[in-house]
């Protein structure tokens, strides 16, 4: 942290401000901004047969290119270090992106280390020190175990489909689609711009029963599953900056593969682009950070190189781990 004094005055102002009354914490220290934000990127461990030979753990390079668009840099973050190191990692990075996957959401490596930094981001948002998590797929699905303290997910197949969101009345008051465009909030919900790869989710009866998801996320849009269950497709913290998707926004401009059915209309890459930049404005809003230039260069996903993936995944590129 590099507060001055004074700035550590006005934050600690604000951070009473918000114990003591039902303020958004993104409606907090907005005098603060950082513009070199670092966005922590989970690995996620390789199931897939094909991908062992590279590594045991990946990030597919859409996920990384769709931070990066959103004017961040990326620190991909391995699930082998102590619970002090990802407590260090932590008060230098400006949030988190949990990606989509095939692992278990209770007992794996990606589920125990995200389970850390989620305290950490809990504790840090309750004292007014602003650190942002976004979930996609799997990753949301784990925010809402985390939530809830339990595995609710239930079949909701909605696999290899683009779809038009349900949108909720809480849309329009979100954070998340706070000034897009009236044309593409209307193609949103009526052009498949979402791509969906998933066999499970949350289903809508599941969250509005559950208290604690109920409590702590809105949500913004749902879907319909092959099965013809109404699944959770949007959610966002209605008092923390944690937001999850169940689809895929990184699709839309970082993956071509012509058997997958990426959305790569003009909407969809709008809608992918404005998301990407309100995760990162949240980022900004964040101040952590590395203790010197060196230290922050030598983690950055720049050190690594990604493999062309083309020829046997659905992925264009992968960072392996
Ligand atoms: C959209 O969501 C509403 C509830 O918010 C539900 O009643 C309706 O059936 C849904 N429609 C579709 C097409 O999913
Ligand atoms: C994919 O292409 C690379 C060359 O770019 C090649 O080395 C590799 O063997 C190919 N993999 C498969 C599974 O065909």
């Amino acid at each position: 942290m590099s507060t001055t004094g004074f700035s550590t005055y006005v934050w600690l102002f604000f951070a009473c401000c918000f114990c003591c009354s039902k303020a958004m914490p993104t409606k907090l220290n907005q005098e603060a901004t950082n513009d070199r934000p670092v966005i922590g990127i989970l690995t996620q461990i390789v199931s897939d047969e094909v991908m062992k030979p590279f590594g045991r753990n990946y990030i597919p390079s859409s996920y990384v290119k769709f931070i990066e668009s959103g004017g961040s840099r990326v620190m991909p973050i391995r699930l082998t270090l102590t619970s002090d190191e990802y407590e260090t990692i932590f008060s230098k990075i400006n949030g988190l992106l949990l990606i989509g996957g095939a692992v278990n959401l209770e007992t794996s490596d990606f589920a125990t280390v995200a389970k850390i930094f989620y305290r950490l981001a809990l504790r840090a948002n309750d004292k007014g020190d602003f650190f942002p998590i976004w979930g996609t797929c799997l990753g949301m699905q784990l925010l809402t175990v985390l939530v809830a303290g339990e595995d609710l997910l239930a079949k909701t197949t909605a696999e290899n489909v683009a779809l038009p969101l349900n949108l909720t009345t809480e849309a329009a008051s979100s954070r998340m689609f706070e000034g897009f465009p009236n044309k593409l909030m209307r193609a949103l919900t009526r052009e498949p711009l979402t791509g969906n790869f998933h066999h499970f989710g949350l289903t809508v009866k599941t969250f509005q029963e559950n208290e604690k998801l109920e409590t702590f996320f809105s949500l913004l849009s749902t879907n319909v599953a092959e099965n013809g269950v109404h699944f959770v497709s949007t959610i966002e913290g209605k008092r923390y900056p944690f937001y999850g998707v169940q689809w895929h926004p990184e699709v839309n401009r970082f993956q071509w593969d012509r058997k997958l059915n990426f959305p790569h209309s003009a909407h969809a890459v709008q809608l992918a682009s404005l998301l990407a930049e309100f995760f990162v404005n949240e980022g900004r809003r964040s101040l952590h950070q590395f203790d010197n230039p060196e230290e922050e260069a030598s983690v950055l996903i720049y050190n690594d190189t990604p493999v062309y993936a083309g020829n046997f995944t659905g992925y264009e590129q992968i960072y392996f781990f």
